[in-house]
C-alpha cells in the first residue's frame, strides 16, 4: 500500500508542503498534480501519516474557541480533541494553518499538506464527495453579528446594506441563498478579518457559526449576536477521500470514548464554560 503512494508523486517534497495555501494551489495547478498522493509513513495500526511520528493537522485560523493562537501556540477545542487522537497512537500534534477554502475543497488533504483537517468544519453532502468526514462531534448553527448600536436583527433588515461572509463557508452559502438580493456580500478570507470588519463598521453585519460569534461578542461589547438561523449543522473532522480509513476509525473511536468517559465534557467546559449546549451571550 504505502509503496504505491510512494511512487505516485516523486516531485512533491516536504518543504513544498509547508507553502501557504495560495502558493501551494498555484504549484499544484501549474504542475498538474492535483489530487496526487504524497509520500507517507504507516504506523503499526495502519494509520498513514505525512510525517513520521506526527499527526499533522490542517486548520484555518483564527476560529476561537475551536482553534486560535495563544502565546504563540495554536490551542482550542478542536486541538484538544486532536491531542486525544494523537495520544492514543503516541504521536505529536503538528498544526498547519492554511486557508479554509483549501480545507473544505479537499485540496489540503489531497496534496499531503496534512493528515486530518480540524477546522470547525460542517459536514455537508457536497464536501463529503471530496473528503471523508468523521462522526459528528459538535452542533452549530449560523448566526448574525452586528455592531452593538445597530438596528439590524435579521437578514431582511440588511436590505440595501453590506454583509460580511467567510470564504468557502456554510455561512457564505446561507447568505447567498437567504439574504435579500440587494444585500452586498463582502467575502473575507478568515474569521478574524470578518469580525474585525463588523467591529469597525466596514460592513453592516457578519454571518458565521454561532459558537465563534458568541465567543467574539462575549469579549467585545461593541458588537452583539442578534439572530441565529436554524441550519442544524454538525462538525466533523476530515481525512483524505478514501485515503486513510484507519485514521478515520481512530478519530471516531477516540471521540466516542471521550464522550463516554467524560473527557469530551471536560474539554467542552474548558472552552465554552459549563453551559450544556449554547454559549451564553
Ligand atoms: N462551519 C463552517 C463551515 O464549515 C465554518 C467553518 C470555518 N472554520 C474555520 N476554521 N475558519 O463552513
Amino acid at each position: 500500500m504505502s509503496d504505491i503512494t510512494r511512487l505516485v508523486c516523486p516531485a512533491m517534497t516536504r518543504s513544498r508542503l509547508r507553502l501557504p495555501g495560495a502558493a501551494l494551489a498555484a504549484t499544484v495547478l501549474a504542475t498538474g498534480l492535483a489530487g496526487c498522493a504524497t509520500e507517507t509513513t504507516t504506523t503499526e495500526s495502519g494509520v498513514e501519516l505525512v510525517t513520521d511520528g506526527e499527526l499533522t493537522v490542517c486548520t484555518s485560523l483564527p476560529y476561537k474557541p475551536f482553534e486560535f493562537n495563544q502565546d504563540g501556540e495554536v490551542v482550542g477545542f478542536d486541538i484538544d480533541l486532536m491531542d486525544l487522537v494523537a495520544q492514543s497512537e503516541d504521536l505529536e500534534v503538528t498544526v498547519v494553518a492554511t486557508g479554509f477554502e483549501g480545507i473544505q475543497s479537499g485540496q489540503s488533504l489531497n496534496t499531503g499538506e496534512c493528515d486530518v483537517a480540524a477546522a470547525g468544519m460542517t459536514i455537508t453532502d457536497e464536501r463529503a464527495r471530496v473528503i471523508d468526514f468523521s462522526d459528528p462531534y459538535f452542533e452549530a448553527t449560523q448566526a448574525l453579528l452586528v455592531p452593538a448600536d445597530s438596528d439590524v436583527t435579521s437578514l431582511d433588515d440588511l436590505s440595501g446594506q453590506t454583509l460580511g461572509v467567510q470564504q468557502g463557508t456554510t455561512g457564505e452559502l446561507y447568505a447567498e441563498d437567504n439574504a435579500p438580493d440587494d444585500v452586498e456580500l463582502r467575502v473575507y478570507e478568515d474569521l478574524g478579518l470578518l469580525t474585525q470588519a463588523v467591529n469597525t463598521g466596514q460592513v453592516d453585519a457578519g454571518i458565521n457559526d454561532n459558537g465563534v460569534l458568541y465567543d467574539f461578542a462575549n469579549s467585545n461589547d461593541t458588537v452583539e449576536v442578534v439572530a441565529e438561523f436554524d441550519t442544524g449543522e454538525q462538525y466533523g473532522f476530515a481525512v483524505q477521500k478514501d485515503g486513510n480509513p484507519e485514521l478515520l476509525e481512530l478519530i471516531n473511536t477516540t471521540i466516542a470514548d471521550a464522550q463516554e468517559d467524560g473527557t469530551y465534557d471536560e474539554i467542552y467546559a474548558e472552552w465554552f464554560g459549563d453551559a450544556p449546549t449554547e454559549p451564553s451571550s
